[in-house]
């Protein structure tokens, strides 16, 4: 997928405020300084677009980015960031799962994991939550530039081993680096393939 345009819509906290759902939407989620806005400026080529930072915790709200004026690629807040007080937390559970199961034209959640760290029972948790709620997720390790290739490898196996201890089967995984650009294409033509399958859907049904 070429990509023409891809702007900064909106930020905010609460569900009714959110943008019109008139385009698939694509969401980014995962522990806090996975890479999530990183990954994003990476896939549309705008540095600076979603606020990235060292310090875990920048993204506190859902932040709306439109990209060629045709679907949407939402940064989320990161979970797990144990500097945050419990209120916090709270607040940010009950805006997560409004937004995950209520928004409509969500069609999928990119689970960003860090390709270095074992699997976390943050991670796996709420990807068994996902699935309990029927949200479609993919996996989408990062940083892998920081590894080896036998260390990606192992590490990405471990994880899938890990997954067929709760799943019958895996989700699309992608491997990505923001800084390498590797997975890049990949997580686009899903998106794209995502896209047209709606398309077609919508134009058999006649909706
Ligand atoms: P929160 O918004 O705090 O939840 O973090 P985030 O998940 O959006 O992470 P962010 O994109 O801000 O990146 C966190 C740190 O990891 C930054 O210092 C990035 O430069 C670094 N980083 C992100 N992706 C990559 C990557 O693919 N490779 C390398 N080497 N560093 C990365
Ligand atoms: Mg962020």
């Amino acid at each position: 997928m070429i990509i023409k345009d891809a702007r900064f819509i909106c930020s905010n906290t609460k569900f009714d405020k959110l943008p019109k759902d008139n385009m698939p939407e694509y969401a980014f989620i995962g522990r806090s300084n996975v890479g999530k806005s990183s990954l994003i400026n990476a896939l549309v080529q705008r540095k600076g677009l979603a606020k990235t930072s060292s310090t875990p915790g920048k993204t506190i709200a859902i932040n709306h980015f439109v990209v060629n004026d045709a679907w949407y690629l939402v940064d989320l807040p990161g979970y797990g960031y144990a500097q945050r007080s419990k209120k916090s937390r709270e607040e940010w559970r009950v805006m997560l799962a409004n937004y995950i199961s209520r928004r409509r034209n969500l069609i999928c959640t990119f689970v960003l994991v860090d390709s270095r760290i074992e699997p976390q029972n943050s991670d796996i948790g709420f990807m068994e939550w996902l699935g309990e709620n029927q949200v479609p997720f993919c996996i989408v390790f990062t940083k892998a530039d920081k590894l080896s290739k036998a260390e990606l490898d192992r590490n990405v196996e471990a994880y899938k081993k890990r997954l067929l201890e709760d799943w019958e089967e895996l989700p699309p995984i992608f491997i990505t680096s923001s800084e390498n650009k590797q997975g890049r294409e990949e997580l686009l033509d899903y998106i794209e393939q995502q896209n047209k399958e709606l398309e077609n859907y919508l134009k058999t049904t006649g909706l």
